[in-house]
């Protein structure tokens, strides 16, 4: 085989292409996905059955180390985390230092990069036991940072984890809990946060992956690495649509334009407005996980009693939409981000959380690629070429 940087010298050509639309920047066994097809799978395992019968622990592992784990092995992996998940209380004074009307996302990419020095000297990327604990410490404490963020948007007290408590109650006590008052995760609220959770874990080579990736080929460590993804999955483009779905959904409401007629500006490109929660680079047929969130939608609301006129709204789109010329002809569907938000908004948790749940959901795949590449013989620092269109040589002429 040969490489495509000899093969850019022997034929003098570079390959242009905007967005990565066909280059290949690396093998991976981690994720597949049939865009076509509407097929996703971790580690061959279809999506559909591992969002019904597993955790989000059970899937981490899989995806971070390849096979799912035994009883014991998932127990153990369990345990560590519960005690891994303290915070530095040096570090919650960073939090005071933000404002309160920060975005949660960028208090928790800035939190991660912040958590980083606590482990200088423990985080070498080629030492499996700091990359060992660095994992752990990830997948522990990530939730908790993202926690914090949200109390700190409302002006709450920052608790304690309780390690008495699964990874998701754990994470609903932390945000939903006050001091002095006892708190219990609702059941059904659980189920479907893990449920999310696991829908969101990894999808191969996304912005926010290949950011990781990209980062982590420089040799930074894992905090670097997920801090730069949790940045990329920001953007309203990639994880920040499911937060972008429910404003938009919510001017339609307020406007009372009506639904026909934003179609129609979409159609028009009217100022650029798009159908967020719509298309997808990779998913030309619908989303299958859109597809499990948007059973479970009217299922969890009805069981949490909320009637929320905002996922009519949502249908009402979806249905006017796939019977559009122009949404069949460029084959956009509701992507995954499409009915999340009502779900999230059903929990409790303000939009600005949105995105953050989605972070959370994704490290295990953030990891899990970051191992990959530092596995890998083949890796090289990831530097994409260019073709120059600026001026050519020109003397400096002086004032
Ligand atoms: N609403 C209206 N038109 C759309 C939409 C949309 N949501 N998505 C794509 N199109 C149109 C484009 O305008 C373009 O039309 P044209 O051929 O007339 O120029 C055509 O469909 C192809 O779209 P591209 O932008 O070339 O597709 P690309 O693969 O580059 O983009 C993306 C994919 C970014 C997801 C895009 O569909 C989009 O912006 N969707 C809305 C945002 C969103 O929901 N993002 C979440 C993605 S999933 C995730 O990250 C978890």
């Amino acid at each position: 085989a040969i490489d495509f940087a000899t093969l850019t010298k022997q034929t003098g050509h570079t390959a242009l292409d905007y967005g990565f639309v066909n280059t290949a920047a690396t093998k991976s066994a981690i994720t597949f996905i049939d865009g076509d097809e509407g097929i996703l799978r971790y580690r061959g395992y279809p999506i559909e059955q591992l969002a019904k019968n597993s955790s989000y622990l059970e899937v981490a592992w899989l995806l971070i180390y390849g096979e799912l784990p035994t009883g014991d092995q998932l127990g153990e992996f369990d345990e560590k985390i519960r005690r891994h998940t303290l915070i530095h209380e040096d570090l919650k004074h960073f939090f005071s230092a933000l404002p309160h009307t920060a975005h949660p996302m960028s208090v928790l990419s800035s939190a991660v990069s912040a958590l980083s020095t606590y482990y200088e000297g423990q985080s070498d990327p080629h030492n499996p036991e700091h990359v060992e604990l660095n994992t752990i410490r990830m997948l522990a404490k990530l939730p908790v940072l993202a926690a914090y963020a949200h109390k700190k948007s409302i002006g709450q007290a920052f608790l304690y984890p309780d390690n008495s408590l699964s990874f998701v109650d754990n994470f609903l006590k932390l945000n939903f809990g006050v001091l002095s008052e006892e708190y219990v995760a609702n059941p059904v609220m659980s189920r479907a946060l893990e449920r999310l959770l696991i829908l969101h874990e990894d999808h191969e080579q996304n912005a926010s992956t290949s950011t990781v990736r990209l980062v982590g080929s420089t040799g930074a460590n894992q905090f670097s690495s997920i801090s730069a993804g949790i940045n990329a999955l920001y953007g309203p483009l990639h994880g920040g649509a499911n937060e972008a779905v429910l404003d938009m959904l919510g001017k339609i409401r307020d406007s009372g334009e009506g639904v026909k007629r934003f179609v129609e500006r979409v159609k028009n490109k009217e100022d650029g407005v798009k159908l967020m929660g719509f298309g997808h680079r990779v998913y030309k047929n619908y989303d299958p996980r859109a597809k499990l969130v948007k059973e479970s939608a009217d299922e969890v609301l009805a069981e949490l009693g909320v009637k929320d006129p905002l996922l009519d709204l949502a249908k009402e789109l979806e249905e006017i939409a796939l019977n559009d010329e122009y949404f069949q002809s460029r084959r956009l569907y509701p992507n995954v981000d499409f009915y999340t938000g009502v779900i999230y908004k059903a929990m409790g948790f303000p939009t600005r959380m949105f995105t953050v749940l989605f972070a959370i959901g994704r490290l295990p795949g953030w990891l899990a690629h970051w191992n990959e590449l530092n596995t890998d013989p083949q890796t090289k620092i990831g530097r994409p070429q260019q073709l120059y269109t600026g001026a050519p040589e020109r003397n400096y002429p002086g004032m």
